[in-house]
This record gives C-alpha cells, structure tokens and sequence, in this order.
C-alpha cells in the first residue's frame, strides 16, 4: 500500500482523516510537531494509533522553532500589517519541512493535513513541501471530503469508532505554541465585539495585574535576546521567562483584522507577550545603534520579510537574501534595554550599547555642546537648493 505522513494533531479533524485516508487506501502514518503547545503527546500517540494508524513519529522542534524561525523574524523585525508577530506563520514551515523528512525516511509518496481551504495555513504547508520535494502528492481531506459539518464528522467518527473527545467543544479556533497564541471564531467573527476574557490564557487581564510596575532589562548580542534581567538564559528558556514576566503584566494583547492570502478579511486575536517586549527592546536598541539609512531602509525590508512569511514563501531565495542582508545589519545590534511592563502596556526607559551611535555632547543643550551651530545655514542653503525656483 501507498505511505502517506499526516500531519496529525488529535483533534477531530485530523482523527477522522487517518479513517478517512485508510479508507481511500492510503498507509497512515501519523506526524506530530511539537512546537511548544504543551499537548500530551502520549495520549494523542496512542489515539492515533488506536485510530489506525501505522506508526506515529513526534518530533520536539522547539529549539529549532526559536534558532531558526523566530529569532531571524525578530533580527528581521517582521510584523504583518503592522500587528500580528506571526507565531502560528512561523511554526508552518518548520513542521513541514520535517514532515517532508518523515516521509523521504518513511519512504512516503504523499503527505496530507487538516487544514481548511479557506486559511493561510494549508498554503504554508503546501507551498514549503513543494518548493523541498515537488514529488510529494499533497492531500487535504477537509477540503474535498463529503462532510459539510462538525456534526456530520462528530456522526462519521461514530460510525467508524473513532476515539475522540466528546466534551463540549470550545467555539473557537486556537493555534498556540511556545511564542504565542491565535484565535479566531465564536463571537470574535463580529468585528464589533469585545473579545470575552476567557479567550486569554497567556496574558492577564490588565484589570487585574499588579499596581506597581515591573522593569525587566534585556540584553541582545548581535540581534539576538541572550540576557533577561543580567542572567544568561537558552533561547526556548528565554521565551518562557519573558512568556511569564509579559503575561503577569497583561502584555502582548493583539485584536487585528488581517488580510488573509486567500482574499478573505478575517478578525483574530492573538496573545504574544515575549515576542511584544524582545520587538519593542530589539527595536529601539537598533535606534541606537543604526545609522539613520540602514535604519529607514530596514523598515522596508521588515515589511517584506513578514509578508514572505505570511504568504508562506519562507523557503524562497528572496527571504534567503533578505536573512543575509538583515543579519549584516546585526553585527552591532548588542546593547541592553531596560523597559517597564505595567498594565497591559510594555514601554522602554532605558537604553546602551558599546556600538551606541548617540552623541550626548552633540545632542545636548548644556555646557558639553560641542556641535557648530553655525554650519546649519550653509547646510539648510543647500539641501533647500534643489527645489528653488520650482
Ligand atoms: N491568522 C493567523 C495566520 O494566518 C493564525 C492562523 C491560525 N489561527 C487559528 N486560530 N487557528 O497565521
């Protein structure tokens, strides 16, 4: 029989595509990520395999997910339409350029997934296994099966014994993994509506966090948060620290509409309190430590960098470009930034860095000036030149 890897999660959806593949007379063999969403891989495995599944393969990718995936998005400073850090964007094609290792190893001619038809994700997925082996068949069941409903899969899952839950299920949709949280649907469809406190499990509510403020101080070598509060931590250590010191303080909250790839306006809130306060610190240490060119131009290069990611070109020369050019501009992003996180609110207070390109005595006032005033108006008859007698 034909092996295909499924990227398996253990949900309905993905429950009902390993019956669903076996039945069109597929070999299954389930596929699980762990990217940090603290799920109990043993019990999805058994499930899995319960299911019918041939074998199941988990794969911890979370220090890789941090190294290679989200550190260059924040050296990158990638934020899509100006608000969303990209965590669920980010995971995409880490977990299928594993999934396409599983099946070259497994000897696999397809790989399948659960995603929509309608969502960003199934074309990350897609584009990613693609571009590393066009060979590989891709099957979506959720986008061509017969079941039109949750409750039509919930009747399917019945007939054919199909472990699943059966607790009520949560009206949203939610992708968490150790950067952050998406989600989307129930009542946060309606763009007018608050989003209800109980959607939020990373971050406090800001009503009810600590009076006083917390200042934390985080220290990048070339680009890269290294030191949170003077003490060395690894990359995925790191996050968590930040996870919980944001997370207290209700930092990291985001209520966006975005464009999705597929045409579709879509609300979604998102919870990354680690990836708001090392952007807002990565940030403002290149204000320092950037000359003003390379600093302007980077914005543009931000820009393209989050949409490449959003759009699931991450395995593109373009982004490999961009990766070699951004990490240039790193070679003196190291300093550290002092911030305060207080009430939902994330703000930096302090700046330094042994690459600062501040200049007290030319930006001062006081006694120390040291900058010739006079040179301006020869400067200003100049740089007004151009335009005169327009
Ligand atoms: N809109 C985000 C993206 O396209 C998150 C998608 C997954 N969201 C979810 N709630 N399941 O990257």
């Amino acid at each position: 029989m034909k092996k295909i890897v499924l990227a398996y999660s253990g949900g309905l959806d993905t429950s009902c595509a390993i019956t669903w593949l076996k039945d069109k007379g597929w070999d299954v063999i389930a596929f699980m990520a762990d990217v940090g969403q603290g799920e109990d891989f043993e019990k999805i495995k058994k499930r899995a395999l319960k299911t019918g599944a041939k074998k199941v393969f988990v794969i911890n990718m979370q220090k890789e997910f941090v190294t290679d995936y989200i550190f260059p998005a924040i050296k990158a400073g990638a934020i899509y339409e100006n608000k969303y850090l990209l965590a669920t964007a980010l995971s995409r094609p880490l977990i299928a350029k594993h999934q396409v290792k599983v099946a070259h190893k497994e000897g696999a001619k397809a790989i399948a997934h659960g995603c929509t038809g309608k969502g960003n994700d199934q074309v990350r997925f897609e584009v990613t296994t693609q571009l590393l082996d066009p060979k590989l068949e891709i099957v979506a069941p959720v986008r061509i099966w017969e079941f039109k409903t949750r409750n039509q899969e919930i009747d399917y899952a019945k007939k054919k014994k199909i472990p699943i839950d059966v607790t009520k299920k949560s009206p949203y949709s939610i992708d968490i993994n150790l950067y952050g949280r998406s989600i989307e649907c129930g009542v946060l469809e309606d763009p007018w509506k608050e989003p209800p406190e109980e959607i939020y499990l990373m971050t406090k509510n800001p009503l009810k966090v600590p009076n006083k403020p917390t200042y934390v101080t985080l220290e990048f070598k070339k680009g890269i948060p290294v030191k949170v509060n003077g003490k060395s931590y690894g990359p995925i250590k790191l996050l968590k620290k930040l996870n919980t010191l944001g997370g207290a303080n209700g930092v990291g909250r985001v209520d966006m509409i975005e464009n999705r790839l597929v045409g579709i306006k879509s609300r979604e809130i998102y919870e990354n309190p680690a990836g708001t306060i090392i952007y807002t610190a990565h940030k403002e240490l290149e204000s320092l430590v950037l000359d003003r060119e390379t600093l302007h131009y980077k914005q543009a290069i931000s820009q393209k960098y989050a949409e490449l990611t959003y759009y699931g070109l991450w395995e593109t020369p373009l982004k490999k470009q961009l990766d070699a050019q951004i990490d240039k501009t790193q070679e003196k992003v190291t300093g550290t930034i002092r911030l305060k996180l207080f009430k939902g609110n994330c703000v930096v207070v302090g700046r330094k860095s042994k690459y600062s390109l501040y200049k007290e005595e030319l930006a001062t006032y006081g006694e120390k000036d040291k900058f010739d005033q006079k040179l301006a108006e020869g400067f200003i008859r100049l740089w007004s030149m151009p335009f005169q007698g327009e």
